[in-house]
């Protein structure tokens, strides 16, 4: 019944697309669960599609095992293959229906319906359903489904509305990759939100039993999205009720099915004692956007999946909006940039560069991408600035009503805000279809009170595109005196041309600028600008992304000095550092941003860039002297600061506590480097909230102080899994120099770790690739040990080893030593037996 054979690698075209032969209105799905042998019932109403003449009826499906198939009642005569199905079909409206059966328990790629921890779930995005049922699988076939879960498990769960006894009936159309079901014993933590038409909506977290004690914040996160939604965007929740699932194997951060988001356990589950801070803004950031997708998404999806960036640049855009609302504005824009050079642009100057719209894929879970996810925000937040914040929500509104219930493409979605502008976006367009981070040189000139700016723009080749056309690049730019006064309030430069001049007239001396303000356009700006400059714009600049920006450029330039020429730790900007510290209006959120420094990676980058070949190893000691000369210049203050930033009274997530203890525990960090620890472990046996417990742990592991306190830690944690990630990632992100990947090694024969567990894989490699010197470790160690787990892991969950293998993505930048064990290592997998088609696109495109 099956090919044996493994199928060929095949490359989609997003200019191949044709419409679908049949349509579908109404599925109707049985699930009649069983560990290793469910059986999945389906009627399928189909009709021809009026918009084509195709008749071709294929439907997708893989690894099911075909009980039956019936067209009207007979015998449909399939032809299946190990992709899909065909029949003959006629041209009128008829009921296909079949039985198939399926195994979730050993269902360890986490894709289609699987097993969690005794539950049953599902992760169908982007092409899973086809491996619970035959169906046409693409994102345009939208229909209602009507859903029957027959099990033993006391709750069982699905789309839309709760019938009773397993049957689920969701109204609204959608396409099957939001297609949802849960069962298991579990319990909830329940609420209830009334919209702004006063319809009362019930809200439930659903949890194993232990793990209800951390469903509160989640909660109030969800009601807070909900309430956002409404008032920013004027949109309202659809159905009586939404459910949340938290399950732990999964292989991304959450997911958006209609009426039913499931979440990775790590991205909903939070208490004080169990979530640092930054967990706690993660979850709130990660709820928004499941629940955003709601009209981002769901309502309105994508025609097919070179489309991807249409819901998701744009409900990543909505969350950062949501998450600047509630917190601090600067806090998240800062946060948010230091993501995206250290992912996007990573990616868009590498050989997995591809445009925010790809134009062609194998396996389309490998562009779930920064540049799909993080350019693509940047991209609508360009268009808000190009055309104003009126405009940019009159131009929603159209695409809502307009397209309500519709498939969509990028052309659908600009050509509404061109229609309320008046504004012809075919160059903005480029944004969508070219690849690669624009590099914009600027040169100032003063004459007669006149100062111009001159913008020259540059993006180099990428993969598959040599030649790139001049994008419309919005640059904010703001202008002060040698007194720090604003002289020019922020004016959006319009860069179209590569080479495009701005005047600035009437002014009295020459000023200071202040360029790509609120870092207004994703582009890396070339500037000639010295440190003095830079010190200025850090105590003076009224942007405050632009603020931190000049404290990043100088500690940029201050580092890049001692790996080249062995320079000593600049005064000037240790100067500047002190300052900032006691700089009493500052928040404390952002003096803990000022103070931490690029990373090995950003620094590599920044080396290659300029033609220096990096070393991880020089760079990792360049950090740490610098760091400690950072130390002991603040000596006599870390104390005072330490204790003015401790947190009184219960805890709260909220962000001027976080900041508060963001910027106490850079304090904590840096007196650890001159006390020997005694502050750190003070603080971690006193801690009672996992924020301050890790700081400390972590102080006291960078000053290799720390082997008692993490036994500790392991002691007190041993039984919560998400804090024990913590404890792997901790280990192997702390080891010094080199030693990570003998770090990592070492814990990969931990009882506790696990290949089936994606966020334990994540902690021990995750941190390894994060670990700039150790995964560069000279004898190439870091590599081989990657190579060797990626291997193991691509057997039994290909998705998530094909996201790991993106640690390779750097290896052009480094010596011909560390290239050529990288290529190795990249060769050795690609040659292993059964790799996956998955994994094999990635190591391809890794190596070409
Ligand atoms: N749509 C989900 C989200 O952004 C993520 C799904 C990821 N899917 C995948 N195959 N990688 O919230
Ligand atoms: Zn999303």
């Amino acid at each position: 019944m099956k090919d044996a054979s493994p199928a060929a690698p095949l490359e989609i075209f997003l200019s191949d697309y044709t419409p679908p032969a049949y349509l579908v209105d109404t599925v109707e799905l049985t699930f009649k669960l069983h560990p290793t042998a469910t059986r999945v019932l389906s009627r399928i109403a189909f009709r021809p599609n009026p918009d084509t003449a195709d008749r071709t009826f294929y439907l997708h499906g893989e690894q099911l095992k075909l009980i039956s198939a019936t067209i009207d009642g007979q015998d449909a005569n399939a032809k299946v293959t190990d992709l899909g199905l065909t029949a003959i079909a006629p041209d009128a409206p008829f009921i296909f229906e079949a039985e198939v059966e399926i195994s979730p328990s050993t269902n360890t790629a986490l894709e289609g319906l699987y097993m969690s921890n005794g539950m049953y779930c599902t992760q169908c995005e982007a092409e899973g359903f086809r491996k619970i049922t035959y169906y046409p699988d693409r994102p345009d076939v939208m229909a209602v489904f009507s859903v029957t879960i027959e099990g033993e498990e006391t709750v069982k769960l699905s789309n839309g509305n709760d019938l009773g006894d397993g049957k689920w009936h969701d109204p609204w159309p959608k396409p099957a990759y939001l297609f949802a079901l849960v069962a298991g014993d579990l319990v909830n933590h329940p609420d209830t939100f009334t919209t702004m038409s006063g319809k009362e909506v019930e809200l439930n977290i659903w949890v194993r039993p232990g793990d209800l004690n951390k469903c509160a914040f989640g909660m109030d996160a969800l009601k807070r999205s909900m309430a956002w939604d409404e008032k920013v965007y004027g949109r309202e929740y659809d159905l009586d009720l939404f459910n949340i699932v938290a399950v732990d194997d999964f292989n991304m951060g959450a997911m958006e099915n209609k009426g039913l988001n499931i979440f990775n356990s790590s991205a909903v589950l939070a208490s004080p004692e169990t979530s640092t801070d930054a967990n706690f803004e993660r979850i709130e950031a990660i709820i928004a956007h499941e629940y955003f997708h709601n009209w981002t998404g769901n309502r309105i999806t994508c025609r097919d999946w070179f489309q991807l960036c249409l819901k998701e640049g744009l409900t990543v855009y909505r969350d950062s909006q949501f998450t600047s609302d509630e917190r601090s504005p600067a806090v998240k824009r800062i946060e948010d940039v230091i993501a995206l050079r250290a992912r996007q642009f990573r990616e868009d100057n590498g050989p997995l560069a591809h445009p925010v719209r790809p134009t062609s894929f194998v396996e389309i879970n490998n562009f779930y991408t920064a540049t799909v996810y993080e350019k693509g925000a940047e991209v609508i937040g360009m268009l808000k600035t190009l055309i104003g914040d009126d405009a940019y929500y009159k131009g929603c509104d159209l695409y809502f009503t307009r397209h309500d219930g519709q498939a969509c493409t990028i052309e659908d979605w600009q050509a509404c805000f061109e229609e309320v502008t008046g504004r012809d976006l075919a160059q903005f367009k480029l944004w969508y279809t070219q690849a690669g981070t624009p590099r914009v040189s600027v040169k100032e000139a003063w004459k007669d009170g006149t100062y111009t700016l001159t913008f020259t723009q540059h993006t180099p080749p990428t993969p598959g595109q040599d030649v790139k056309d001049p994008k419309v690049i919005p640059i904010a730019v703001g202008l002060l005196n040698e007194a720090g006064e604003e002289i020019q309030a922020t004016r959006i430069c319009e860069v179209t041309d590569d080479v495009h001049a701005f005047r600035f007239t009437g002014l009295d001396a020459l000023p200071i600028a202040s360029i790509n303000r609120g870092f207004s356009a994703p582009i890396i700006l070339q500037q000639d600008q010295d440190n003095l400059t830079r010190a200025f714009l850090l105590a003076n600049d009224t942007d405050p992304f632009n603020k931190w920006e000049a404290g990043r450029a100088l500690a940029r330039d201050v580092m890049i000095r001692m790996v080249t020429e062995d320079a000593a730790p600049d005064q000037a900007y240790l100067d500047a550092l002190l300052a900032v510290a006691r700089d009493d209006t500052l928040d404390p959120a952002f003096k803990a941003l000022v103070f931490s420094l690029p990373s090995g990676d950003d620094i590599a980058q920044a080396l290659f860039d300029g033609g220096v070949t990096p070393d991880p190893t020089k760079i990792y000691l360049t950090a740490q002297t610098l760091s400690q000369s950072i130390a002991q210049a603040m000596q006599d203050t870390l104390p005072r600061i330490y204790a003015q930033m401790q947190v009184d009274g219960p805890f709260s997530p909220d962000a001027d506590a976080a900041g508060k203890r963001a910027w106490g525990n850079v304090a904590l960090s840096l007196l650890t480097r001159l006390d020997g620890g005694a502050q750190a472990r003070t603080q971690f046996e006193g801690a009672d909230n996992m924020t301050q417990q890790l700081s400390a742990l972590g102080a006291l592991l960078r000053a290799e102080v720390g082997e008692d306190a993490s036994k500790a830690f392991y002691a007190q944690w041993k039984e919560d899994r998400l804090v024990i990630d913590k404890w792997f990632a901790m280990q192997v992100s702390f080891a010094k120099l080199d030693a990570a990947p003998a770090v990592a090694e070492a814990l990969t024969a931990h009882p506790d770790f696990t290949l089936t567990n994606p966020n334990r894989f994540r902690a021990v490699f995750g941190a390894l690739a994060g670990n700039t010197a150790g995964f560069h470790s000279p004898d190439g160690s870091g590599y081989a040990l990657l190579a060797d787990w990626l291997i193991k892991l691509d057997a039994k969950n290909p998705q998530t080893a094909a996201r790991m293998s993106t640690a390779f993505e750097t290896w052009t930048r480094y010596d011909a030593d560390r290239q050529g064990m990288m290529r190795d290592a990249l060769e050795r997998i690609k040659a292993a037996p059964n790799l996956s088609g998955d994994l094999s696109e990635m190591v391809t495109r890794i190596l070409n």
